[in-house]
């Protein structure tokens, strides 16, 4: 299948590049897609070949791969101030303006924004926070943070800490005091004869039980996605927010919304927390937060938090946290940019247009026999393959159906995540009827070709 010459780039790539989070054995046997550029939602390969990117890279280039607007902010803040920090009280005027923004576009009605490299480093910062935070405040001992198994916060030891997948045993993680509760994943979850609202009242009841054995005063504060993206797409059980949002109010915890992946537009509003309506204390973005054009992460402060570290800063003279790069004004001149083409130029409104077909396409695929579950919010979705749909009986693992499938697609010019058991889609904002049905169509194919494979 691959090029096995030490000389092609497939050889080149295995030569001195080091593969994270990439299925060994598909790499053996094809090689990686080595890429050149992108145009619209398309990018291709140094052998010329097209792929449709139903991923939108990793969720975050929402606008496509060459947005010339994106492109001309960059090139325009490069040409006039390239680079600087966010330390000792200097920072460049796009990153004043983009605090101003963010808290603009919040829901919030005050509040403050801290800046990383990414979403790992951004919760890991909220993290810091916390524990600051409650020290300042006379309780240091609240250093126990709360997630849900399934969760996906980063890789960074803490962000791998707060993450609920199994995988993170290879690095002796989770770090101590890091807990994780059930995965609201009704469909999978839910037990013989349980109703979703029961489903919801035993999750709140559990994260009520965790709080009491381990002391409420122990706990720094929950976090969570709207949507578990890397998790599977993982829908919260209906009113699971509602539910567990007054048992952490009751007992003084703050709740974070990792919207890494759901905010700036996935969902159809620009948070996950207004689809699910509910209102946190901070937001963790990044990813469409520049629409992928540069890294960037943002903690996003509510007006209690922000007051709250405002004051434990002023205790000890400053909070003792930044990243070289925090705030770069590229960074901030692009994320100003791409909150201004997602929120005014139309692409929250294709989400929103494209949603139904988007749901129509997924359920459609979940005819098939092997298909167990779609599942989705806005434009990103999962479907979830499985041996038996009646008893919801998995593939045994070592088949790979999910990589397999994921790998019919990419022979066929389309890009799609495997994960777990499901195959992930994540569209571009900018994604056309068209498009949509030509991701469908072929993933129709791969998905005729692995059944009749492996069933
Ligand atoms: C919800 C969520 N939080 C955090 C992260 C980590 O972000 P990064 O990969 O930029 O460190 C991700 C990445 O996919 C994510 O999906």
């Amino acid at each position: 299948m691959r090029d096995e010459s030490p000389n092609s780039w497939e050889g080149r790539a295995d030569a001195h590049s080091f593969y994270g989070f990439t299925d060994l054995p598909t790499i053996h046997d094809r090689g990686a897609v080595v890429l050149t550029h992108g145009k619209g939602p398309y990018v291709f390969d140094v052998h010329g070949r097209q792929y449709l990117d139903a991923n939108s890279g990793l969720w975050n280039m929402v606008a496509g791969f060459d947005h010339p607007g994106l492109i001309a902010a960059a090139q325009a803040q490069y040409a006039r101030f390239a680079g600087y920090h966010s330390f000792f009280g200097r920072m460049s005027d796009q990153t004043v303006m983009l605090s101003e923004k963010l808290i603009e576009v919040s829901p919030f009605a005050d509040g403050k924004v801290f800046y990383t490299n990414s979403g790992s480093e951004a919760n890991d910062t909220m993290v810091k926070m916390l524990w600051f935070m409650w020290a300042a405040e006379g309780q240091p001992q609240r250093r126990k943070i709360l997630t849900r198994i399934n969760a996906y916060h980063g890789v960074t030891a803490v962000s791998a800490s707060m993450t609920g997948k199994p995988y993170n045993s290879v690095f002796g993680l989770p770090l101590p005091g890091f807990l994780h509760l059930s995965c609201p994943h009704y469909w999978r979850n839910g037990a013989e004869g349980e109703s979703e609202a029961q489903f919801t009242a035993r999750m709140a009841a559990e994260l009520e039980e965790v709080i009491a054995r381990e002391g409420a005063d122990t706990i720094a504060g929950f976090f969570a996605e709207p949507v578990m993206g890397a998790g599977g797409v993982i829908v919260p059980s209906d009113g699971y927010f509602q539910a567990i949002l007054p048992v952490l109010r009751r007992h003084g915890i703050p709740m974070i919304s990792d919207e890494v992946i759901c905010g700036f537009g996935r969902t159809g509003n620009t948070w996950g927390c207004q689809t699910f309506d509910y209102m946190p204390d901070a937001i963790i973005s990044s990813k469409n937060l520049t629409a992928g054009f540069f890294p960037m992460g943002a903690v996003i402060l509510g007006p209690e938090l922000s007051a709250r570290l405002q004051a434990a800063s002023e205790a000890v003279e400053e909070f003792p946290h930044g990243f070289t790069a925090s705030g770069h004004p590229v960074g901030c001149a692009i994320a100003l940019k791409a909150i201004d083409v997602v929120m005014n130029e139309g692409l929250a409104e294709n989400v929103r247009a494209l949603t139904p077909r988007f749901e129509a396409g997924m359920a459609w695929l979940a005819e098939n026999p092997n298909i167990g579950e779609w599942r989705g919010k806005g434009l990103m979705g999962a479907l979830e393959a499985v041996q038996d749909k009646a008893t919801k009986r998995p593939f045994p693992g070592a088949l790979s159906v999910s990589e397999r499938i994921a790998n019919a697609c990419t022979d066929q010019g389309l890009i799609c995540r495997p994960l777990g058991q499901s195959i992930v889609l994540c569209p571009p904002f900018i994604m056309t009827e068209a498009q949509m049905d030509e991701m469908f169509g072929k993933l129709e194919t791969a998905l005729g070709k692995v059944f009749a494979e492996v069933a």
